[in-house]
């Protein structure tokens, strides 16, 4: 039985205050239960803070990116040896919006999904297709070339690790969420991929989440889909009330 994975993802939003207010609301609100994984994901000036207020709990605390290297001249830059070093559990990699406007490509992906396991850090890869190329009936043919290139060069105890985020990228803020049929069929297509790239028993075990509008008023129907093992969420997860209706679907 996977475990559901349930992770806020902030993007560029809130401040400090803000955000340790939001911690403070839901920590103790997390259920202690084994079916379900919460995770916010924080922008870097929050990381420290919110790893301090976390210690202890079932709140996860997760980059929203990072480089792929160590260390050096990369002015600007965060590296996986920085975010482990602050307690930071995952990252997530590849988001449309960074492959959009800061140029993330497979291949970068591919390299930070890397950096991450040689630094102890699970990686929440992001796949999805645009809209043109959703009614170009391009979607699985897209996604599959990404799910691969992430994974390129993994070991299979890896890919298990790895967190697979479906988002269709017309989804994504927008208020139109994926039918949860039709979420669920990329979501098996995922998963299908993990089984060619690695093993039946790799497919089995790995998480993949669908995200994209996910709402407390959808969420339950996504979750109960074959293949949906959980949600990377934006707005919704932005107040307290509402990550936490959604964390306790997944319980
Ligand atoms: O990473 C989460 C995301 O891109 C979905 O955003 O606001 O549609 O839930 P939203």
């Amino acid at each position: 039985m996977r475990k559901k994975v349930i992770a806020g993802n902030w993007k560029m939003n809130k401040v400090l205050t803000e955000a340790n207010q939001f911690v403070d609301d839901v920590v103790n609100k997390v259920p202690a239960n084994d079916n379900v994984e919460a995770i916010v994901c924080a922008p870097f000036p929050f990381l420290t803070s919110l790893v301090e207020k976390t210690k202890g709990t079932n709140l996860k605390v997760s980059a929203q990116n990072m480089h792929f290297e160590d260390n050096g001249a990369f002015t600007g830059e965060v590296s996986p040896v920085m975010l482990k070093d602050l307690g930071v559990t995952h990252v997530v990699l590849g988001h449309s919006e960074r492959r959009e406007y800061f140029a993330e490509t497979d291949e970068t992906v591919n390299k930070k999904t890397k950096a991450a396991f040689n630094h102890g850090l699970t990686p929440i890869v992001c796949v999805g297709e645009t809209l043109e190329q959703r009614e170009a009936n391009e979607t699985k043919g897209l996604v599959e070339m990404q799910v691969k290139k992430a994974l390129d060069g993994l070991s299979d105890e890896q890919i298990t690790k790895t967190i697979i985020a479906y988002e269709p990228v017309w989804a994504i803020g927008t208020g139109k969420t994926a039918s949860s049929e039709d979420a669920n069929e990329v979501c098996a297509h995922i998963r299908n991929v993990v089984k060619d790239v690695a093993s039946d028993a790799v497919a089995e075990k790995v998480v993949i989440q669908y995200g994209g509008s996910v709402k407390p008023a959808n969420v339950d129907e996504l979750l109960s889909q074959s293949d949906i093992d959980g949600a990377l969420v934006g707005g919704a997860s932005l107040e307290a009330d509402s990550f936490i209706q959604l964390v306790e679907a997944g319980a």
